[in-house]
């Protein structure tokens, strides 16, 4: 493929203490449901997790009328019924667009410097740094190949994505005022999809920073137990 261009954005969820910002897991779950879900699924995302704590946490009684808008193929009744908390978010409306459960682990945005993959370690794997510069990355050529129409992308590998621009800025409508700037929206959506494929990823930060403190605390005590045994022999 061609030099892709990524570049960074500073996500409240990086780092060892990063947090996903609820407003803005919300914000990013309306531009996914008024945008993005006329074409993609999420089919791997239950939507009772929409209520759960670190994710957009939504009140109950929304998560409940946020399922019941899509349905869902009942086969006892052989009819179609509203979508209950307990069911998956649907697929999409597009076969060839893919399925975004996955998408923000899916793909790496940073590799270099000359591949090594070191700025990873600085930056973060850059799922979510992807999405961002694809949304953001269109040049607004166009071209025609097999009937199928791709659009210029500096973010695409490749550089045409067969997917049209979904965002221009002022897509939506925000209840919380924020702007909605193309650059703003497409970090809102792209906060979501990381929060969709990685819901549980506060909590693993902060088992693992417990746990960082145990082994510290557990090492220093054994060092001073060593010295104590070896005290008189030494
Ligand atoms: C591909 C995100 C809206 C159709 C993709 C990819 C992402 C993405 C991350 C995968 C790129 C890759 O494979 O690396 C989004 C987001 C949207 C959105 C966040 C809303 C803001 C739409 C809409 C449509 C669409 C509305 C249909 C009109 C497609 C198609 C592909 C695609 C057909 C496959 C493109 C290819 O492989 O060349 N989208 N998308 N997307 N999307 Fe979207």
């Amino acid at each position: 493929g061609g030099e892709s261009h990524i570049h960074d954005v500073d996500f409240s969820f990086e780092g060892p203490f990063g947090k996903f910002d609820q407003m803005q897991l919300q914000r990013g779950l309306q531009v996914y449901t008024e945008v993005c879900s006329a074409c993609h699924g999420m089919r791997y995302v239950p939507l009772r997790t929409l209520g759960d704590a670190g994710g957009p946490q939504l009140p109950e009684d929304q998560v409940i009328a946020y399922a019941a808008q899509f349905d869902i193929y009942d086969a006892e009744k052989d009819e179609d019924v509203p979508r209950s908390p307990a069911n998956f978010f649907p697929m999409g409306g597009d076969p060839a667009a893919p399925d975004l459960s996955l998408m923000a682990k899916a793909r790496a945005g940073f590799h270099g410097p000359q591949g090594t993959g070191i700025n990873q370690m600085v930056k973060g794997m850059g799922g979510p740094e992807y999405i961002v510069s694809i949304l953001t990355g269109y040049t607004g050529e166009e071209k025609e190949e097999a009937g199928t129409t791709f659009y210029e992308n500096t973010a695409f590998p490749g550089g045409w994505i067969a997917m049209a621009p979904p965002l221009y800025g002022e897509d939506v409508e925000y209840a919380d005022g924020h702007s909605t700037d193309l650059h703003h929206e497409a970090e809102d959506v792209s906060a979501f999809l990381m929060w969709a494929a990685e819901p549980k990823m506060m909590a693993r930060k902060q088992a693992g920073f417990v746990g960082v403190l145990m082994l510290t605390l557990l090492a220093s005590l054994l060092y001073l137990t060593n010295k104590k045994l070896w005290a008189p022999i030494k």
